[in-house]
């Protein structure tokens, strides 16, 4: 048996419970693959692991769930995995990862891949108290809404004495609100000690990981609690869970960009994803959306109504309103994209401008190049997608249509309404539209003979009143 006090360096291992069918989502999609913050829950649950120091970790999946699998192998490596053919409770969920963990001596933590906003300083403190004072760590928090959580029995010296599940216990026990978050701390050797000793005689029939509490304390071992906000450890089990979850998250991520130096008039408008970095003096007006992927230099201006998906922004831009950036949009600094504008897998040098209505996708536009409204790169024939490649200090004239693959040339200019079909030299101006021909006169006789048409009808109507 190891010995009860951990030492400092003590080595880490996870297991991450994630074999629960998760009904409740009423989903074909396994409940943890379902994202937060565009991160997938199960992503967040690794990411605590590795945070922690923790390796190995174990994920413990069902039967099935390839998507799943594939993903938990691509982070941690093949061995990572743990399958339990069916779900018997969340204790027969974590004997499921024994064998993964066969030959490893130290603290294991035991995280369920259903609850993704648990801090790694919360997972370190359960840690450093098990260090410290030895046994078995759980971590409890007051519920607002106990109802459905197990409850922490907690003897009169603080320890916890068990875990009751609501379903099995008192009336008496159902008005406790310190709960079980799910999160355990303890000496691998001792938990798959205690785990064995677990029974299945309760109310919904199931191995509970929580017994492993009361058996802990029976055999002589220590049992702490240690203390978490609810909306850290709120568990997604549908839906609604899932849209709080992400409510708490998007709260999180606003005041760290406000404590971050970044200015925004309506932080319960703008939504972040769990990557996104804005740098200092940012300003961020209403209605403003990060997907995955987003980074924002120091100094840009973003206003209202604007999307960015796997966009790299420098320092000092201007942006919006209504602008729309898609994968692999990259802009230097002091570049100012306008309202109803487009960008997709292109780069805009230092200082360029698309001030209104355009569409630049494919294109590589070079410093201080200015794309006049409605100026659109056609870049896909249908079948395949094509460059645009703009030198520095262009300037794209009004409405004009790029049509891939094509260059213009450094300083070059291109008429208004103009169709490029053909690459542009440095400094020239190209015209690709039809020539303007003049009737003299037209429109005045034009207008004159209508009149009389008109006044004519008029006058025959009148007679024959
Ligand atoms: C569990 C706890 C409860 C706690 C609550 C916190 C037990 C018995 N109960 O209840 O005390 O208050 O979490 O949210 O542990 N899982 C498996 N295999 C199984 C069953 C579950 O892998 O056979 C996984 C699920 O995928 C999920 C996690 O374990 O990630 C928790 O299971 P869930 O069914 O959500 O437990 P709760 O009823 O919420
Ligand atoms: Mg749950």
């Amino acid at each position: 048996m190891p010995s009860e006090t951990t030492r400092v360096g003590t080595p880490r291992a996870a297991i991450i419970l994630a074999a629960g069918q998760g009904t409740r989502m009423k989903s074909a999609l396994p409940k943890v693959l379902h994202k937060v913050g565009g991160k997938p829950l199960i992503g967040w649950a690794i990411d605590l692991a590795l945070a922690c120091a923790c390796a190995p970790a174990v994920v413990v999946v069902g039967a099935g769930m390839a998507g799943l699998r594939e993903l938990v192998t691509a982070r941690l490596g093949e061995g990572s995995v743990a399958v339990q053919e069916t779900p018997r409770g969340t204790a027969d969920a974590v004997s499921a990862a024994r064998a993964a963990l066969a030959g490893f001596e130290g603290d294991v933590v035991i995280l369920y891949g259903d609850a993704p906003l648990v801090r790694a300083e919360t997972v370190e403190a359960m840690f450093a108290l098990r260090r410290e004072r030895g046994g078995l760590v759980v971590l409890g928090f007051d519920a607002a809404d106990p109802t459905g959580y197990g409850r922490l029995i907690l003897d009169g010296e603080g320890a916890v004495a068990r875990i009751v599940e609501e379903r099995d216990a008192t009336h008496e026990e159902r008005r406790v609100a310190f709960c079980n978050s799910g999160v355990v701390v303890a000496d691998a050797g001792q938990l798959f000690q205690l785990l064995s000793m677990v029974r299945n005689d309760n109310a919904k029939g199931e191995f509970y990981l929580t017994d492993v509490v009361g058996l802990a304390r029976s055999a002589g071992f220590k049992t702490h609690a240690a203390h978490a906000e609810e909306n850290e450890v709120l568990g997604v089990n549908s839906r609604v869970d899932l849209a709080e979850a992400e409510a708490a998250f998007q709260q999180r991520a606003r005041r760290a960009a406000l404590e971050g130096g970044v200015t925004m008039i309506a932080p319960e408008t703008v939504y972040f994803s769990h990557d996104t970095c804005i740098g200092r003096d940012v300003t961020i007006e209403p209605n403003v959306y990060f997907a995955e992927g987003v980074t924002i230099g120091a100094g840009t201006v973003i206003h209202a109504h604007c999307h960015f998906e796997r966009t790299h922004v420098s320092e000092n831009c201007e942006i919006g309103p209504f602008a729309r950036f898609r994968p692999n949009a990259r802009l230097e600094r002091k570049v100012k994209i306008g309202n109803f504008v487009e960008v997709k897998n292109s780069t805009l040098g230092e200082g360029a401008k698309a001030n209104h209505l355009a569409y630049i996708g494919d294109a590589d536009v070079g410093a201080r190049s200015n794309l006049g409204a409605g100026a659109i790169t056609c870049n896909y024939d249908g079948f395949d997608k094509h460059r645009t490649t703009i030198g520095e200090d262009v300037f794209v004239g009004t409405d004009t249509a790029l049509v891939a693959p094509v260059t213009l040339g450094a300083r070059a200019y291109t008429a208004a309404g103009s169709v490029i079909t053909k690459d542009v030299a440095a400094g020239a101006l190209a015209l690709g539209r039809a020539r303007q021909t003049e009737i003299e006169g037209w429109a005045d006789r034009f207008r004159k003979a209508k009149s009389a048409e008109k006044a004519a009808r008029k006058a025959d109507k009148g007679k024959a009143e």
